[in-house]
């Protein structure tokens, strides 16, 4: 006889567990980087239209297909895509995205979120607090990646401690399960983390001028720095392209893993509601506080110019350089330091344990093992594939993870599950899908937007990327001749990822289906 699947404890537990999952590195550090070097408040222009037409009707989508195969016993998406069209052969297939998307993401998140970690360590210890200059701050971040030997560290021996207790901490919550690790998890993690936020965002209010002598650096202008709209920006397909990327990224759509967390929801529980819940709680989390801590901040202390080459400089100068930095030259510095990186933490791990759940529930939900044996079977391979990450960063090989994993199979994704819902299943009885149960109605308008404009906006993205990007991505041509084997290389090992579990899929329908046979 079959097991039982898992559940939520309750309501309030998924919501906080998929709001959780949708809170993460993203809204703190992605979103203000990418916010701030495409045209400051005109970005919010593509990015409140991407959430409208793409982030919140794919959180409804995912929601009630995950539902949908949780009552067929599925979890991930190869067994939901073949519930929603069993006569389609090739379906499940496709399906494989949502396992190997959120497990590429993890190879990498979880390494990032290590270092947040760290980092709240040596903000309580004060290990940085003496450092005062941007070279010097750099160069405690490399020297702790392991890219330069300095004063500050010699090799990568920290980051890997810290990688191994980070990895540990988040099998520890899985092999809990989803009511017992997942859920209990984030219903601590999700109000402290906000606790965390206030604390900063006032902090960040109460900054006024700091330095007299400079009276524009003052901390309206630093908002208005975010805010003010540069509408030229509106013309670059670049910019769209990027505003629709950090919604899927952010609300954790497209990836895979909200339809394993509403697949462990009962046929009646409602997705109307608390899909919108958790999406809101996501936006008020990047739009208010990940938008206004760290560019406002670091605008008061290092002006309009160097902050706009901070924020292109990428993601992880803002976070873990020009952050540090900022709070250094504040009282409390080493409480506040701690109260910023331990909430990328607390932001990180909510997040990666529900990227480790869809290849966990797939392993259960079709070979019919435990949940301890599928959590086993789950650390042995991450931890190996983790090491890509950890030991080739300075090679480009989290960003290559990052743009496949995090950035283009969530757009394929996310269309292959909008024509599946809006077409195959047929928009009519996604319609009472969706509404079966439901605490409020979607307004009608959506039935449109499902169908019609989410699906062509999908394609424009994928249009608009073949066009302008694909053969310098493919050809590698912004990649450093010493680079490219281990670009390649990447390539190579996640086309394996692909296969291998393309093969699984075959045996366990194969086995499946001997098995109805024999009924
Ligand atoms: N949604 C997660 C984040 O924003 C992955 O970091």
């Amino acid at each position: 006889m079959a097991k039982k699947r898992d559940s939520w404890g309750s309501r309030l537990g998924i919501i906080m567990a998929v709001a959780g999952s949708a809170i993460g590195l993203g809204n703190f550090l992605r979103f203000p980087a990418k916010a701030a070097s495409n045209g400051g408040g005109a970005f919010m222009i593509p990015y409140f239209i991407s959430l409208f037409l793409l982030g919140i009707p794919l959180m409804w989508i995912e929601w009630t297909l995950g539902r949908y195969g949780g009552g067929f016993e599925h979890g991930t998406a190869p067994g939901i895509f073949h519930s929603v069209w069993q006569k389609n052969r090739f379906i499940k297939y496709f399906g494989i995205i949502g396992i190997f998307g959120p497990l590429v993401i993890f190879i990498y998140y979880t390494y990032i979120e290590a270092w947040t970690f760290a980092y709240s360590f040596f903000a309580l210890s004060g290990k940085y607090s003496h450092i005062v200059d941007q070279a010097s701050m750099q160069s405690f971040l490399s020297g702790f990646q392991g890219l330069e030997q300095n004063q500050y560290f010699n090799g990568l021996g920290v980051a890997y401690l810290f990688f191994v207790l980070t990895f540990i901490i988040n099998i520890w919550v899985i092999y809990y399960g989803i009511k017992g690790g997942i859920e209990r998890l984030c219903k601590w993690a999700m109000p402290l983390l906000f606790i965390f936020g206030l604390v900063l965002l006032a902090r960040v209010f109460t900054l006024g001028t700091p330095d007299i002598a400079k009276p524009s650096w003052n901390i309206a202008n630093g908002f208005g720095f975010l805010w003010n709209p540069d509408f030229s920006a509106l013309k670059s397909a670049k910019v769209w392209l990027e505003a629709a990327g950090q919604i899927f990224f952010t609300l954790s759509v497209g990836i895979g893993v909200i339809l394993t967390y509403a697949s462990y929801l009962s046929k009646g529980d409602d997705v109307v509601l608390s899909g919108l819940t958790a999406a809101s709680t996501n936006e008020v989390a990047e739009v208010i506080l990940g938008g206004s801590i760290i560019i406002p901040a670091a605008f008061v202390f290092f002006g309009p110019q160097n902050i706009q080459s901070i924020a292109q400089s990428g993601v992880f100068n803002l976070g873990f350089v020009t952050m540090p930095l900022v709070l250094n030259k504040l009282p409390l510095a080493q409480m506040m330091g701690f109260f910023w990186f331990f909430l990328l933490f607390l932001a990180g791990i909510t997040s990666s344990v529900s990227l480790a759940q869809p290849a966990v529930a797939f392993l259960e939900d079709e070979f019919d093992i435990s949940r301890k044996k599928a959590v086993a079977i789950f650390a042995a391979v991450a931890f190996i594939l983790c090491h890509a990450a950890v030991l080739f960063l300075k090679n480009g090989v989290v960003d290559e993870l990052d743009f496949w994993g995090g950035t283009f199979f969530l757009v394929l994704f996310a269309t292959i599950e909008t024509i599946l819902f809006g077409w195959v299943f047929g928009i009519d009885k996604a319609w009472d899908e969706i509404h079966k149960g439901a605490d409020m109605r979607v307004p009608k308008i959506y039935k449109f937007i499902i169908k019609y404009i989410t699906p062509l906006f999908l394609f424009i993205i994928l249009g608009m990327w073949f066009w302008q990007q694909w053969l310098p991505i493919i050809f590698m041509k912004n990649v450093s001749a010493a680079d490219k084997p281990f670009i390649l290389g990447t390539r190579i090992g996640l086309v394996l990822i692909f296969l291998v579990l393309a093969i699984l899929v075959k045996i366990a329908w194969k086995k499946k289906k001997l098995l109805t046979e024999r009924m």
